[in-house]
């Protein structure tokens, strides 16, 4: 039985990479988000705005704790999912965990195209956005790097370079 968290700030390039290894290898796909929208009926940037973060964080824990009982799944968690409760360790518990790990740079040039439906980063400035990336990703880091394996996710800009990630994750998972 297969069941791998990939986790990471936001873009970090978890439904990119987990939806396409899924699909090579078999594996149900769960996105974490999109998941949470398919149940409340309510897009990730409707619940931040009506019900507020700590309302999301209680839905994403028990949703993460519905999914995280599926066989043979991929799941793409949210960019918070890991930092929040036993999050990480009830992961670590269930199956193999993947730190999608990406520079500052890269997460920066993604995001600026991805903040839209972030309600975390969508108001702020070019300049802001930097800045709070930089400092949120190192308060994050103690958490991420809970997770059993580390992935380079820099390189995800092409269909080439995805198909090269999916063998080297396939390779690190020993799959
Ligand atoms: C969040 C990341 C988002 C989403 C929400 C909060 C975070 O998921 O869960 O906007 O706290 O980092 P993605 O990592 O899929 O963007």
């Amino acid at each position: 039985m297969t069941r791998i968290f990939l986790i990471g700030y936001m873009c970090s390039g978890k439904t990119t990479l987990g939806r396409a290894f899924a699909l090579k290898m078999g594996l149900q796909f769960i996105d974490m988000d999109w998941y949470i929208e398919g149940r409340f009926h309510k897009t990730v940037k409707q619940i931040f705005a009506e019900l507020g973060e700590g309302a999301f964080r209680e839905m994403e824990r028990k949703m993460l704790h519905e999914v995280g009982d599926f066989e043979d799944v991929m799941i793409a968690t949210g960019g918070g999912t890991a930092c929040f409760f036993d999050n990480v360790q009830y992961m670590n518990q269930q199956g193999q965990t993947v730190y999608m790990k990406a520079d500052i740079d890269t997460l920066f040039n993604r995001l600026q195209i991805g903040k839209a439906k972030r309600p975390l980063l969508m108001n702020k400035t070019d300049e802001e956005m930097r800045q709070y990336i930089t400092e949120q990703l190192a308060s994050r880091e103690p958490f991420y790097s809970q997770a059993t394996y580390v992935f380079d996710s820099n390189r995800l800009e092409s269909r080439h370079q995805i198909d090269k990630s999916i063998e080297e994750l396939r390779q690190l998972l020993k799959l």
